[in-house]
């Protein structure tokens, strides 16, 4: 709970921020500060419209502040409507000044709207270009991105047919992130790579290098190609989009064509973005055997526009990933400008990864020890071990692990490792 001076600031700075945007209309939905400009968003004409009035509600809304009014009644530039329970504004300029003299130098440097109006005044030193780099930008927003998607994908059915084959999150929503990760090398230098292409897009526009922007992930199940392409995401403030392709032949199949087609619209009105092709072996699978004509006619039309994206043109990242290198055909790997590796993690790699995953966890522990004993281990079945300690501990209502614990698991784990082995040794 904040406490009721900054309660205060947050209604004045909304009151203010609603009177300087609607009076000015060459400030946009990217001069408002995300938690307003999310609840005023309009999704069906996708903007927020003018004017913005603020009532009990929308503070309750915004700020979770049920009893506004109350709050700020004492100031003497604020009047209420018991109607409408709308706050007004009644005297701008006595507003201003009072909030300036408050404790608010960094609401207005991240407020691109409240900075506009005050770098015109003498008495205070803010930039609104640098208010406007620090605000996040609408793109970032479930709340546009969702309206988009609604635009894109067409309504009732037809728009769940197109759901079905991708999967959309905003960057705010993505849980993994880069630093929870551990990357070889080259997987470091990839990630800074593409962040500078993305960064100099117009000098590669210039320069006409296109060749740029499409990794394919290569490596075992579990060792992070989902997780590094979704971290990054987050870390670019980019949405991710990512496309099922097993869910390409459970649709009436001369839908998935169109469908493949929206998909990609939508990747480049969502611009920048990074679109996900996980299982890409899938393609080459459908391409080799004997498919219904209509699963390659769509496969084709993922392979075609796959070659009409671009990072360069079209802000669009695009990541496919794989388990199985072997089936991919010259089709397939030729879309690609680059191959990332993801190899079995080495006894380092294992080490950072304990170390990370135990990171929050209370207890002491050998680390080194844990490593050595998991050769053969992958990312994910190191989490899956630390599964199986922590609730091994709680069931004996315990939330602190020890290194034997963690052993014990790991030992566990090698036995069903072994059961695995000689199944897949079967088959
Ligand atoms: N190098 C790593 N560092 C930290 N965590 C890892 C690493 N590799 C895998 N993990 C963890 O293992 C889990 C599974 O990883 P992820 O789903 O990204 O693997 P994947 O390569 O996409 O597997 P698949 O090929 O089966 O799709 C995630 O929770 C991830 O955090
Ligand atoms: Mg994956």
């Amino acid at each position: 709970m904040e406490d009721s001076e900054s309660q205060v600031l947050n209604i004045v700075e909304l009151l203010l921020t609603a009177h300087i945007y609607n009076g000015n209309d060459q400030l946009n939905e990217n001069d408002l500060p995300p938690p307003i400009r999310k609840h005023y968003w309009n999704s069906k004409e996708r903007k927020v419209g003018r004017p913005i009035l603020v009532s009990e509600k929308s503070v309750d809304g915004i700020f979770e502040i049920p009893n506004g009014w109350s709050l700020v009644k004492t100031l003497p530039f604020v009047s209420f409507d018991e109607f409408g329970s709308r706050i007004d504004l009644t005297v701008f300029d006595l507003g201003a000044k009072w909030f300036a003299k408050q404790d608010s130098l960094s609401r207005i440097k991240q407020n691109p709207t409240l900075a506009f109006y005050y770098s015109q005044q003498d008495s205070i030193d803010v930039s609104y270009e640098k208010a406007r780099q620090e605000n996040k930008p609408i793109e970032m927003d479930r709340e546009w991105i969702h309206s988009l998607i609604d635009e894109v994908a067409g309504e009732g059915e037809e728009a769940e047919d197109m759901l079905k084959l991708v999967a959309i999150s905003a960057p705010e929503d993505v849980r993994e992130s880069l630093g929870k990760l551990v990357l070889t090398q080259e997987q470091v230098e990839e990630v800074e790579k593409i962040a500078k292409a993305i960064q100099y897009r117009e000098y590669l526009k210039e320069i006409e290098l296109f060749e740029i922007g499409k990794l394919l992930f290569v490596g075992p199940p579990g060792t992070g190609k989902t997780s590094v392409a979704r971290a990054l995401s987050k870390e670019l403030g980019m949405p991710f989009l990512e496309v099922r392709l097993s869910m390409i032949t459970s649709q009436y199949l001369g839908e998935t064509t169109k469908n493949i087609g929206k998909v990609f619209a939508l990747a480049k009105r969502l611009n920048p973005c990074i679109l996900f092709i996980d299982e890409f072996d899938y393609v080459a699978k459908t391409r080799l055997a004997d498919e219904h004509g209509a699963i390659k006619r769509a496969v084709n039309m993922l392979l075609k526009s796959i070659d009409d994206i671009s990072l360069v043109d079209d802000g669009v990242i695009l990541i496919g990933a794989t388990n199985h290198p072997r089936l991919l055909d010259s089709a397939a790997w030729r879309r690609f400008d680059k191959i990332v590796d993801f190899p079995m993690p080495d006894a380092f790699m294992r080490k950072e990864i304990f170390e990370k995953i135990l990171a929050r966890v209370t207890g002491t522990f050998d680390t080194q020890k844990l490593a050595d004993m998991t050769d053969q281990c992958t990312g994910s079945d190191l989490r899956l071990i630390l599964r199986e300690a922590v609730l091994k501990a709680l069931f004996e209502d315990r939330t602190d692990l020890s290194q034997n614990d963690l052993e014990e698991a790991v030992s566990d784990f090698s036995k069903r490792f072994e059961l695995k082995m000689s199944a897949y040794e079967n088959t």
